[in-house]
């Protein structure tokens, strides 16, 4: 029990003779009204289980997780607010109340004129792909994303990845790593013509690189050149609210503003964006393709009805639909963003203080295990990180994604893997969901990891999707 004369090593004197916390820390800003019970098995249950998934932690069983660090993906907590508006569900086959909410929504918060709702992320990759992208076609992006370089392939373009080198340098503490390197953009649209570009594809806080923003000032000079050249820019929005906080705490002149004010001038210097709503809109399914311009608008509305839904509903239900419009109201509340990145720091500075090699710096959705300079004995063609995902759930029950080799696929014209600069384990950080205690586990547990990381051996993959391969993948230990 503290009394007046113990001593606590949070308090130092002050003059006076006061004793003053050392520093002050924040808390989340909600309080806990249900909760959903997790187990953690022995760790003989856990090494069967990573076994029988094929040491690819996608093929676990969620109910054989603990601490689920998979993906920041729907896996966010609702509010109560937000449950309150399922129950307001207008589940009309056309024209439900929601959709308009949605609408509002995106236009109050995005500022993007035409609205087309889809069942996630993906679909409105998809209906932009085939809508923009023709054979033969070239769409530079700042690093690429699995589903949406996918889709501008399956529309026959080719993705080019034109990120600042700073980006695929896991040390480099670039503020702004997410930044588009506008000297290698101007030479791809050079060399291709400007008339094969429909567009550039420019990810807010850039998921493969660790989620590094992208800031102001880069957007604007991206913005200016590709009108000056009649190239659209499309915005990949899914964590544009991070990239939004980012901004106000690393770039010189947005302190001042709200992360709201941030998000609407960062998007205005776009044309029109995808957006996966189970990230940022803390919602659990649900996305949007957003866009000012009225053609591209009718096309796109055109196609929602053949792959996804009616355009008022687009693969969402009414109540789906409520639930976002209700989640991006409370996404850019500032006591919100700051709590979310928050926890990613909290894990973060834990295994900077423990060395362990990660990406630096921060970044907003997920801390990244830099693999290579954890396990160098293992070679990259061993998947060193598919490796590290797997050791992490046998020791603590942690179930974390891989983000190198087996996630950058092979090029589709030489069949040859990919050897992505950066070989990463993604520990991602699901919104208002675990609490500090959660976080302590998962740091304590990757620091014995890497105390032990002499002792350990790659993997072989034995079976091989020809998509997405990263999904469905299996392996065995060498
Ligand atoms: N763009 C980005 C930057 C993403 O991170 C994702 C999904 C998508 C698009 C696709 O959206 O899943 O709704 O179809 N990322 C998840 C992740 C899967 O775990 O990072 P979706």
């Amino acid at each position: 029990m503290a009394t007046t004369d113990s001593v606590d090593p949070m308090l130092e004197p002050r003059p006076g003779g006061r004793r003053m916390p050392r520093h002050r820390s924040w808390a989340e800003p909600f309080r806990i009204k249900v909760v959903e019970p997790i187990h953690l098995l022995g760790r003989a249950e856990r090494a069967r289980a990573m076994e029988e998934a094929g040491y690819n932690t996608f093929l676990l069983r969620s109910e054989d997780v603990f601490i689920d660090l998979l993906t920041d993906s729907g896996t966010s907590a609702m509010s109560d607010y937000q449950w309150a508006g399922m129950m307001l569900g207008d589940e009309a086959y056309a024209g439900s109340r929601n959709f308009y909410h949605l609408e509002d929504a995106v236009r109050t918060y995005y500022g993007y004129r035409h609205l087309v709702p889809t069942h996630q992320g993906r679909g409105a990759e998809h209906i932009l792909s085939q809508v923009l992208v023709k054979a033969g076609d070239h769409v530079p992006g700042n690093m690429y994303f699995t589903t949406t370089r996918l889709h501008q392939e399956l529309a026959g373009g080719t993705f080019h990845d034109v990120i600042v080198d700073e980006a695929h340098d896991p040390t480099s503490t670039h503020p702004f790593k997410g930044n588009v390197d506008l000297d290698k953009l101007r030479r791809l649209v050079d060399q291709v013509g400007a008339e094969r570009v429909p567009y550039v594809s420019v990810a807010a806080t850039v998921n493969m690189a660790g989620g590094q923003p992208i800031s102001m000032e880069n957007m604007r000079a991206v913005s200016e050149y590709c009108r000056s050249m009649g190239i659209r820019v499309i915005l990949d929005a899914t964590r544009a609210v991070e990239n939004a906080y980012f901004i106000k705490v690393r770039e010189p002149g947005w302190s001042e503003k709200s992360v709201a004010e941030i998000l609407l001038q960062f998007c205005s210097l776009t044309d029109g964006c995808t957006m996966s709503g189970k990230k940022d809109a803390l919602v659990n399914i649900g996305g949007w393709l957003a866009m000012n311009d009225d053609d591209l608008f009718d096309e796109a509305r055109n196609m929602v009805v053949v792959y996804e839904g009616l355009h008022t509903y687009g693969g969402m239900a009414g109540r789906d639909m409520e639930a976002m419009a209700r989640g991006i109201e409370e996404s850019v509340q500032e006591d919100h963003i700051r709590a979310r990145i928050g926890q990613v720091e909290y894990l973060g500075r834990h295994l900077v203080d423990e060395d362990v090699p990660i990406v630096l710096p921060i970044g907003g959705h997920a801390i990244f295990l830099d693999a290579k300079r954890f396990y160098p004995q293992i070679p990259q063609g061993e998947f060193p990180a598919q490796t590290l995902a797997a050791e992490l759930y046998m020791d603590s029950g942690v179930r974390s994604m891989e983000r190198g080799i087996v996630s950058a696929g092979r090029n589709p014209k030489t069949g040859d893997h990919n050897y992505p600069k950066l070989e990463l384990v993604r520990l991602t950080l699901p919104r208002r969901v675990y609490t500090q205690a959660h976080m302590d586990v998962t740091w304590e547990s990757v620091a014995e990891l890497y105390a032990k990381r002499d002792e350990v051996r790659g993997l072989r993959m034995t079976y091989e999707p020809k998509y997405l391969r990263f999904f469905q993948a299996r392996f065995e230990r060498i």
